[in-house]
Order: structure tokens, then C-alpha cells, then sequence
């Protein structure tokens, strides 16, 4: 019998926030899980100290379910495999494992036999159907999101090819979602929940720097392009980005142009770097990754993350489990 993304997370408002790296720390995943929804830190490139830090942090933020993403391309599979090692060992059976794209069939089988849940992120019918066979709820991501690009189709026509072959699994919409009317077509497409990124750049616990979520709230679709000119750190995939001086003239020296700081460590930001512009960055932040999805056309203004996930709940019921 086919369960909405609700019944299968237990959760109250059948939506996920994005693990987003650098943007997702544990007060913005916290207060969204909090708020009755699925928060999700992004775990990037995070490992040992750094790593635990931050779920120690989740974990006293919240006992509701709640995520860690990892990406299994940026990091490898001798890596991800430390980070796994270390989410499942340091946090509590409400920690779900968010990935973007395919990990190595040995990383379904070891969440699952962790009694975890699985989130995998995919942007062909081909990894959903992989995927939702070993168990993991699949967010199906079309080109209208923000950050990077797993396929190359539309969101609902993903949505639709991937609910033709799995009738009876999980899955979730995402790329493109604003406003709750957008999240109704989605699930009118077939999706059981939405997963929203862009729309939680802009909450008052994202990381995200200032100028970064006012450049989010002022645009619109039309602002955002594809691109492959932020490669330095994660290579090889296209992203939709907030139109800059660099994707319109690539051809500029690769200097550093910012300074930042990660989990207490400082680092120099090149220019076409793929890290996004926190409140820990300096430097010229209008030249850097400003990942952003059409979505931005229906967020025009910076709220809590109890606001934005209140503001779905009337079209994303949640869990009856929960609301008894
Ligand atoms: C600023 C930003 C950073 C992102 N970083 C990640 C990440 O670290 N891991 C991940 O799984 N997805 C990441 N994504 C992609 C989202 O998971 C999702 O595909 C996208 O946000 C959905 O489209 P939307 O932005 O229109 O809601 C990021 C998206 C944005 C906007």
C-alpha cells in the first residue's frame, strides 16, 4: 500500500527541508524538524571533530526525525563510508541519512540494517527504481532546483515516469516549490511530499550570508541559470545559480576572491569555488555560488523556518500517528 512521505518519517507536515552544505547547520534543521516538518543538516565534506560537532548539536536540538545528508560523489566511497560510520554510531534511531544521488549498493544495505531511514535524492527514473527497490524514500529532483543537477528532466514529468513504475513507493517532489500551490501539482503529479532547498536559504536560521538571501527574496526565475562554472571543490555536475559577474564572463583568473570559516577552520574562497556564502564569509559574495531554484519567483521575503513550514501544512497533511 502505497504511504505519503508523512506516514513513512513520522511527520506532521509531509515536507523535507534540504541538507544543504554550509547552509544547514543544526539551528535551521532543528527548527524545522521542530516545527513539525523534516530539517536536515548538510554534512558536505564534514568528517571526524567537525563532523561530530555538528550532530551533536542536532542531536540536542530535537529528538523529532531529522537528517544528515551526505554526497556520495563529492566525497568518494572510502569517505562517505567514514561519515556513515560516524552518523550512525554518534546519533539516535529519529536520525534519517539524506543523499544526493547514488551511493554503492553496500551504503543502501548497511542504513537500512541500521533500522534508518533512507532519503536518496535522484534525476532519472532509472536511479528512483534502484533506489526505491532497496528501500530508500526517493526525492525525485527536476531542473528547476537550485544547487546542483542530478538529471535533466522536468520535476512533475520525473514525478509522474517514476509513480508509473514504483505504484506503491515513497516519493518525493523537488525542485521549483515556493508556495504550497506548487507543492499541490507535485502531489497531483503523484509525488507523496515535497522537499524544498531555496525556500529555506532565506529562514532566519539559515547560514546562508545576508547578501546571499537578499539576492534570493529580490529574484525571480528569470535571474537563475544553469551553469558549470562553480567546479572548484565539486566537478563535473551542472548547477542552477542566481545569474553573477562569473557565469556571465567565465573567462576571469581563478583568484581568490573571499575568505571563510568552517567548523572553527579558516579557509581562502576562490573564485568559481562551489562553496555557497555563509554568515562566516567575507569577501566579494556577489561573485560566488549563490545556488537558487525557479522556486525563488514565490519567496519574497526572509521568515522562520516555522513560518515556511506552516505555511505548507494545509496541502501536506501530516502522519494521523502524529497529530493523535
Ligand atoms: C543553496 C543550496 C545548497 C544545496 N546544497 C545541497 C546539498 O548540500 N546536498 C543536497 O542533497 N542538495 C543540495 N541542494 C539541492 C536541493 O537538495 C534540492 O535539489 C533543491 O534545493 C530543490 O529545488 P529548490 O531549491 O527550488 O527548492 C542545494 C540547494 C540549494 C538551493
Amino acid at each position: 500500500m502505497r504511504s505519503s512521505l508523512a506516514e513513512v518519517l513520522g511527520l506532521e507536515v509531509g515536507l523535507l527541508q534540504s541538507g544543504m552544505g554550509g547552509v544547514a547547520g543544526a539551528e535551521l534543521a532543528c527548527a524545522v524538524s521542530n516545527a513539525g516538518a523534516g530539517g536536515c543538516v548538510g554534512g558536505y565534506k564534514l568528517v571526524d571533530e567537525a563532523l561530530s560537532a555538528i550532530l551533536d548539536r542536532l542531536t540536542t536540538g530535537t529528538d523529532r526525525p531529522v537528517g544528515v545528508n551526505l554526497i556520495p560523489e563529492v566525497v568518494g566511497p572510502e569517505e562517505l563510508d567514514r561519515q556513515l560510520a560516524q552518523v550512525l554510531a554518534e546519533t539516535p534511531q529519529n536520525v534519517y541519512v539524506s543523499l544526493f544521488g547514488m551511493p554503492d549498493d553496500a551504503v543502501f544495505e548497511r542504513v537500512v540494517a541500521a533500522g534508518r531511514h533512507l532519503v536518496v535524492q535522484v534525476g532519472t527514473v532509472e536511479d528512483g527504481v534502484h533506489a526505491a527497490e532497496r528501500g530508500a524514500v526517493v526525492v525525485a529532483q527536476g531542473i528547476e532546483a537550485g544547487g546542483h543537477l542530478l538529471g535533466t528532466s522536468q520535476r512533475d514529468d520525473l514525478v509522474a515516469a517514476l509513480r508509473e513504475r514504483l505504484p506503491e513507493a515513497c516519493i518525493v517532489a523537488s525542485g521549483g516549490i515556493g508556495s504550497p500551490a506548487e507543492a499541490e501539482r507535485a502531489v497531483a503529479a503523484g509525488a507523496d511530499g515535497v522537499l524544498l532547498g531555496t525556500a529555506f536559504v532565506v529562514a532566519h536560521e539559515s547560514r546562508a550570508h545576508s547578501q546571499f538571501k537578499s539576492a534570493v527574496t529580490a529574484a525571480d526565475e528569470t535571474d537563475t541559470v544553469i551553469t558549470d562554472v562553480y567546479e572548484i571543490g565539486w566537478t563535473g555536475r551542472r548547477h542552477r545559480v542566481l545569474a553573477t559577474a562569473v557565469t556571465a564572463d567565465p573567462d576571469q583568473p581563478k583568484k581568490f576572491i573571499g575568505k571563510t570559516v568552517v567548523e572553527g577552520k579558516p579557509y581562502l574562497v576562490p573564485r568559481f569555488s562551489s562553496a555557497v556564502p555563509t554568515t562566516a564569509t567575507t569577501g566579494r559574495i556577489e561573485e560566488m555560488a549563490l545556488y537558487c531554484g525557479q522556486s525563488c519567483s514565490a519567496v519574497s521575503q526572509e521568515t522562520s523556518a516555522a513560518d515556511v513550514v506552516a505555511g505548507f501544512a494545509s496541502v501536506l497533511p501530516g502522519a494521523e500517528l502524529a497529530s493523535n
